[in-house]
Order: C-alpha cells, then structure tokens, then sequence
C-alpha cells in the first residue's frame, strides 16, 4: 500500500472500525510487530524515557529520532510508520518543515507535532509539503517540564473550550487524526464527536475512535514505570530476567 493509501485508510476507518496503534522503537521491535494486524506505527519521543534513560521526553533530539526511525524502516514494517517532531524541533515553520523533511528522509511516512492553535502555522507548513501530520491534544508531554507532571486535561471549562478549538483547527488544516493524550473521558467523547478525523486515545477512556499504546507498557518491559491507564496483563521483563537466571545457573552449575 502507498502512504496515501495507508491515510486514506486510517481516516477512513473513522465511525466504522476502530484503530489500535503502537509505538516502535528498533528494527528488533518492528519486526516483532509484523503481522499484527497493527495500521499506525509510532516512533514516538517516549524512546526517551523507556530506550534512553531520560526522565522525560525533552532531552531527545533529532539525531536520536533518526537514529532509530532508520532501525525501524530497516524492517519495512508495512504500517503507516509516524515519528514525533522531538522537543524544540518546531519553534518555527522553517524548522518544523526542515525537521519533518529529515524525518521522511529517515523513513517515517507521517510525522507528529504536539499542539495545536499554539504550533498552527508549523503544521500548515508541514502540510503544505504534502507531509501527513498527526495532532497530539491534551497532557503534551514536551511541556511536563513547564507544567511541573503529566496532567490529565479537560478538567474545567477553559480547558475543554481550548481543546475543542485545537481538535477543530487541526482538522481543517488537514491533519489526518489526532492523539488524544491523558484528557477526561467525557471530553474525549465530546471532540471525538465533533471532528471529522480519528481520535486515538492513551490514558482519555474509551471514547475515542481509537486508542495508541507505549508498546513498552503494554509488554511489561518499560524500565521504571508503567502508567495507570495500562492493564497491567504482560510481565515481560521478569520473564526476560527469569530466563537469564536459568541461563546463568545452568552455566555456574552446570551439574545441578
Ligand atoms: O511518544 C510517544 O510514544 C507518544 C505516544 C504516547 C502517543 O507520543
């Protein structure tokens, strides 16, 4: 399928079949993912916090973006493969547009910007380069820092107002479905309703047209925690673990 296609398709399920999308991180994970039935890859700046040992997502940078969005592509994953435009890739359209050209020429197919109203004129411009562009509303986590955590958005009037207007603007500008990250359920269920794209929802209930994952969370692997909106039903990593010590005991005492 083209990239159109694989577009075409993701805005087109909305109202008739629900999305379930990942994040990816290296060729090894890509390739664990084929065949999973999965339409939309991430290679999202969460590589900070469960790949890099970062404390956030705002220390990841476009070089690291690259790095493991060539690992991925290496693996022709088949999926509409999206990367994030990093922390301080976008403080302008000039750059916002240079930065989403290196991420296509690395391998992603789509890109993803946090914000709305506030970064409008660095998504036109990326849209105008013909580049799909996925919106991020709600608890942004480039801004944790600034907003001292991760936040659950749409508590209160102003909020909800300021969202419907982002989720409105990002559609009209042509985005081609939106994340909905840590927003109330109720609000959730209010924009997907009133944009004509997909929603994909982590940690904003149920009502959105879809729901994304940190493939980390969702395998039990991601190194310090594991946010509450994961069902916590795969223990990878003490599986992992379980396996290096029966490994390292069959080596020690190869008698026993
Ligand atoms: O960086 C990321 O993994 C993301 C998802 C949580 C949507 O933005």
């Amino acid at each position: 399928m083209t990239t159109s296609e694989k577009v075409r398709q993701i805005r087109a399920s909305k109202g008739h079949e629900r999305i379930a999308a990942l994040t990816v991180y290296d060729f090894a994970m890509a390739k664990m993912l084929e065949g999973s039935g999965i339409p939309l890859l991430l290679v999202g700046d969460s590589l900070g916090m469960v790949v890099l040992g970062y404390p956030d997502t705002t220390r990841v940078t476009m070089a690291d973006m690259e790095h493991h969005l060539r690992a991925v592509a290496r693996a022709q994953p088949g999926a509409l493969l999206a990367a994030d435009l990093p922390f301080g890739s976008c403080a302008t359209a000039a750059s916002a547009v240079e930065n989403a050209r290196r991420l296509v020429a690395a391998g992603a197919e789509a890109v993803k910007i946090e914000g709305g109203r506030a970064v409008l004129p660095q998504i036109q411009a990326i849209l105008s380069e013909g580049i799909p562009l996925l919106g991020h509303l709600g608890m942004l986590p480039q801004n944790a820092l600034v907003e001292g955590g991760y936040h659950v958005k749409g508590k209160n009037e102003a909020e909800r107002q300021d969202l419907r207007a982002d989720a409105r603007a990002l559609c009209d500008a042509g985005a081609f479905g939106i994340v909905l990250e840590l927003v109330t359920g109720a609000v959730a269920r209010e924009l997907t309703a009133a944009v004509a794209i997909p929603t994909i929802g982590i940690g904003s209930g149920a009502g959105c047209d879809g729901q994304i994952l940190v493939t980390t969370d969702l395998l039990g692997t991601s190194p310090n925690f594991i946010p509450r909106h994961v069902k916590k039903n795969w223990h990878f990593a003490e599986q992992m673990r379980a396996a290096v010590v029966e490994w390292r005991e069959s080596v020690v005492h190869p008698e026993s």
